[in-house]
């Protein structure tokens, strides 16, 4: 968790937030929220990446870096509230998500670095994730990502040519 909240993030928001899930019970729980994927209970873990754009409104300050001192604290604020304060909270919480996005490929680098597997999943009923881990309605899902290691091999990676996702100028 600590690599992956090294990733970057707009004025440094860190709009993400994560929830490690290793209690079985509530791992059963998110199974049959996600449609019975079995990875969730065969992992030994399932990280839960989600985005708090509220929460990353009322704390605001602390994100900005301290060798600004409190000026950087004020303008932190401001910034925020000129931007965000007149959007609603579906609009914010989108532009958070997409913060959090970042986070969610950190923790799925960093894991594979330290020699772990993960399942990247968008595949569950976000409204039933939140009741299962009592989170606000506002928050929003970069994924489930249940992490452990791989029991056997699977194919190679399938993925289009640079050439045809590139253009070089
Ligand atoms: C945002 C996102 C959501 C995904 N949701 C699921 C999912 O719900 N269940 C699942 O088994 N795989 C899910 N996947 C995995 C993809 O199917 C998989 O990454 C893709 O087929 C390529 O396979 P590979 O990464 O093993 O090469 C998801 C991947 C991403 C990035």
């Amino acid at each position: 968790m600590r690599l992956a909240s090294l990733a970057p993030s707009a004025w440094n928001a860190q709009t993400w937030r994560f929830a490690v899930v290793q209690s079985p019970d509530l791992k059963e729980k998110l199974r049959e929220a996600a449609y019975g994927q079995a990875q969730i209970t065969s992992a030994p873990a399932v990280i839960v990446v989600y985005s708090d754009m509220e929460d990353t409104l009322e704390t605001v300050e602390d994100t900005a870096h301290p060798g600004m001192g409190e000026e950087g604290r004020s303008g932190q604020r401001q910034t925020f509230d000129r931007v965000f304060g007149a959007q609603d909270v579906a609009q914010r919480g989108q532009w958070g998500l997409s913060q959090a996005n970042i986070a969610f490929a950190f923790v799925m680098l960093a894991a594979r670095g330290l020699g772990y597997d993960t399942v990247p999943m968008l595949g569950f009923d976000p409204a039933k994730v939140r009741e299962i881990l009592d989170l606000p309605e506002h928050v929003q899902f970069a994924g489930l990502l249940p992490i452990g290691k791989r029991a056997e091999e699977g194919f190679p990676h399938h993925r289009h040519g640079v050439e045809r996702l590139t253009k070089f100028y």
